[in-house]
């Protein structure tokens, strides 16, 4: 990787590459930053993030003192703080930025649009003019809809998102391509799986049905509980986008998975017996609507072109993950405190009732 063209055009001096990670507070922005600063020690990481309910400078502590990282807080829509950081430099874009969470997006998706669309566009445009030598747009497979109980995602599987976040990141996944065969713009789009990990925030389902396990609350399942999502370790993920950045072609799209499909339940079952706690827990309540039924990946292309493999196994990966909740419970309950439940009264409370009535 080192020998990368695209390291070796860029670094100043060798390996003083600078990377600009937009929404790196949040889940796997956060773990990519600390990804990036120990395994290039010679790297500058600067954040960009708006810190939404979602963006956590707690994920971030512990790297203040560090010479080599800095965090702006501010928003991808503006143009603003973006000019001025180019300005002072900056070889690399990773744009984790985004509303991510598809229960969300149904009650109200003008945020999507605008940070998931606009936001991303502002990037592109204006990292652009600035001569930017990298962009990666970090996408997901959920832009590829609902497969059968068959097969799998691949790069040339057509779009066909069902959730409004799943519109907003294809139509992102689009201006990239087009900014592309327009401008001969060099930007790279991942699409990944599902990521499971410490620092997730507990509105998605594996640190919500933890969280909620360990405070002896009840765990919400979705519909018949037999939806199925495809699993990877967010090391995993952070590793193949480092790959992904310094040796992928400017233009393509790189698929990333571990392989590791399982059902809604089979992950809560797991959750259960690790933790010690009764199955009587599980409360199956009102789907979501167009829920996604089946998600898989095929990693072929990074595996072949770029070299890439996943590391970690699920079962040994969860258990590391329900740990590092059990450790870090001042985080869960920082969390877990104020607006979360706030929401999490709106979106379960309101479970039973129809569509037209939330
Ligand atoms: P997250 O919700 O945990 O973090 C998103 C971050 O973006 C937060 O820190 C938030 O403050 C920031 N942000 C939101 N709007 C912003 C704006 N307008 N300007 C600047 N910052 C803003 O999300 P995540 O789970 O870490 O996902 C990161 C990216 O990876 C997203 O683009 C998502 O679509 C993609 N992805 C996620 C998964 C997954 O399983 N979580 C899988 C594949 C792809
Ligand atoms: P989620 O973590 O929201 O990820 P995504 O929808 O982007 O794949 O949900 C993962 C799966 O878990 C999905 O099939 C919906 C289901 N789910 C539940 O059954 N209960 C819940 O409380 C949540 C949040 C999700």
């Amino acid at each position: 990787m080192i020998n990368s063209p695209f390291v070796t055009r860029h670094s100043k001096g060798g390996m003083n590459l600078r990377m600009l990670v937009t929404g790196g507070a949040g889940f796997i922005g956060s773990n990519f930053v600390r990804y990036i600063l120990t395994h290039h020690p010679e790297y500058g990481v600067l954040v960009l993030d708006k810190l939404t309910y979602a963006g956590n400078l707690e994920n971030l502590a512990g790297l203040e003192a560090n010479p080599r990282f800095q965090f702006f807080q501010g928003d991808i829509c503006d143009e603003e703080p973006l000019g001025a950081i180019l300005k002072s430099g900056v070889d690399a874009i990773v744009n984790f930025a985004a509303e991510s969470h598809v229960d969300r997006s149904i009650l109200d998706a003008s945020d999507f649009a605008r940070t998931n669309v606009a936001g991303a566009l502002n990037l592109m445009q204006t990292s652009r003019k600035a001569g930017l030598g990298r962009f990666l747009q970090i996408s997901t497979d959920e832009v590829y809809g609902s497969l059968g109980p068959t097969g799998a995602f691949t790069e040339a599987t057509p779009l066909a998102p069902n959730s409004p976040y799943a519109a907003s990141k294809a139509s992102a996944d689009l201006l990239a391509r087009s900014y592309h065969c327009t401008y001969g713009f060099p930007c790279l789009i991942t699409r990944c799986s599902n990521n499971y990990g410490p620092y997730q925030f507990p509105e998605k389902l594996i640190p919500l049905l933890i969280t909620n396990a360990l405070a002896g609350m009840t765990l919400p399942i979705y519909g018949d509980g037999l939806y199925t999502r495809d699993w990877i370790h967010v090391q995993d993920h952070c590793s193949a986008l480092d790959r992904v950045l310094h040796d992928g072609l400017p233009g393509e799209v790189y698929n990333i998975g571990a392989r590791q499909e399982k059902t809604n339940l089979e992950v809560t079952r797991l959750i259960l017996q690790v933790l010690g706690k009764d199955e009587s827990l599980i409360t199956f309540v009102a789907d979501r609507p167009g829920h996604d039924r089946r998600y898989a990946i095929d990693p072929a292309k990074v595996e072949r072109e770029l070299g890439w493999k996943p590391e970690i196994a699920f079962e040994d990966g969860m258990r590391r993950t329900i740990d590092w909740y059990l450790q870090n419970r001042a985080w869960v309950e920082h969390v877990r405190s104020g607006a979360y439940r706030t929401y999490y009264e709106r979106m379960y409370r309101d479970r039973t009732r129809t569509l037209a009535e939330l």
